[in-house]
């Protein structure tokens, strides 16, 4: 067993994380901090997580361990990455700060970098695009999640050169409360969040700069705060330069996606689950991934939708810190989701 501790605990996303790694076969959470919640137990602020016996500690005390997950707001793990890299020989971040690849990136979309020298030992995860480079990773940087959807859904139109680059793509997600985290404020109190769809990030949202890092090419990038607790949905269209055909695309989706474990086709059929879903993957680690073709548009819509504290956060880091340490990459996580079920 490797031991494991994680960092912001008490918030949305290491309450999720503290949930996978209580049941993952290879590791034992020895520590996991809050400094709102010192000494109380983990199940008293997560209460799927009572009998855990496990007691928040505080962050300035990191036992040494294997793994170390910091789910902690942007900011907190770049001014801590030493003590973070102290304690433990493969730092897990869910932050934003060491997604992107250089100094610049973080002045244009964030308030700058304390240590952009450490960027080019961070890689990024999401393991479908990085999983060469993740294997002994000392700095794993997990994808954000409008991001991780946004990215699923259009890799395998670059992977398969329906898309060269140059093309318009317009990239539109709907994503719910808890991508605000447990301290989300008055845009995800219930009674301002009830019944909304409302675009918050209409242009220049943070991740498009992480989308476009790794597609390398610019897109369009909206976001909506909707009224589900869990799940983030992308709508993609793009007008491809030369004309596709539906066989085109399902080679394409098929190539990118038939050995990963988690990501799953889901394009027409019969029933109401036509199209990904973010109910239909809401707690579990799968991404859904689809497409329709437009051709009187010379357009094709992808579709694509993960649970955001899953595959867009906390599954994800597991998944990660998986492949970084050479365990079976979907210890931990082979487990579906509910149906039916409520609002997720
Ligand atoms: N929520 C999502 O869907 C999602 C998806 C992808 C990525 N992320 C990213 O993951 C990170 C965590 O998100 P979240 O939603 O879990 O946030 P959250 O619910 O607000 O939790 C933040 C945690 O960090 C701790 N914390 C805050 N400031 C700290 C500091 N200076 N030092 C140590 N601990 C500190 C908080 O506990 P105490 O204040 O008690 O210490 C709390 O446990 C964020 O960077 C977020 O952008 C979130």
């Amino acid at each position: 067993m490797k031991t494991a501790s994680v960092v912001g605990a008490s918030g949305f996303t290491g309450g999720e994380l503290l949930r996978l790694l209580e049941s993952h076969p290879e590791f034992e959470v020895v520590q996991a901090t809050s400094r709102s919640y010192e000494n109380k137990t983990v199940g008293s602020v997560h209460p799927n997580l009572r009998g855990m016996g496990l007691r928040f500690s505080d962050p300035g005390d990191l036992e040494s361990v294997d793994v170390l997950f910091a789910c902690t707001p942007h900011g907190v793990s770049m001014e801590h990455i030493d003590a973070y890299r102290e304690a433990a020989d493969t730092v897990v971040d869910l932050s934003a700060d060491f997604r992107l690849d250089s100094e610049a990136q973080y002045e244009e979309y964030y308030d700058g970098h304390d240590r952009p020298e450490l960027l080019a030992d961070a890689e990024y995860a999401l393991p479908e695009l990085n999983r060469e480079n993740l294997r002994g990773a000392d700095i794993v940087a997990s994808g954000g999640c409008n991001a991780t959807a946004a990215i699923l859904g259009l890799k395998p139109l670059f992977d398969d050169g329906i898309l060269g680059g140059d093309e318009r793509i317009v990239v539109d997600v709907k994503v719910g409360s808890s991508e605000g985290g447990a301290g989300g404020g008055e845009a995800s109190s219930h009674p301002e969040r009830s019944g909304v769809v409302r675009p918050y990030a209409p242009t220049g949202h943070r991740h498009e700069a992480e989308i476009e890092q790794f597609l390398g090419t610019s897109v369009s990038f909206t976001a909506h705060a909707v009224d589900m607790t869990r799940g983030a949905s992308a709508t993609c269209h793009v007008y491809p330069d030369s004309p596709v055909s539906k066989g085109d695309l399902w080679g394409a989706f098929r190539e990118s996606y038939e050995d990963e474990p988690f990501v799953r086709l889901v394009a027409g059929g019969s029933g109401v689950y036509r199209y990904p879903e973010p109910k239909a993957v809401a707690g579990s680690n799968y991404a859904e991934v689809g497409f329709e073709l437009d051709p009187g548009n010379r357009r094709v819509v992808v579709f694509s939708a993960i649970d955001n504290m899953m595959k867009g956060s906390a599954g994800q880091a597991v998944h990660a810190a998986n492949v970084a340490l050479g365990f079976e990459e979907t210890a931990g996580l082979e487990f579906t989701g509910l149906h039916p079920v409520g609002a997720p």
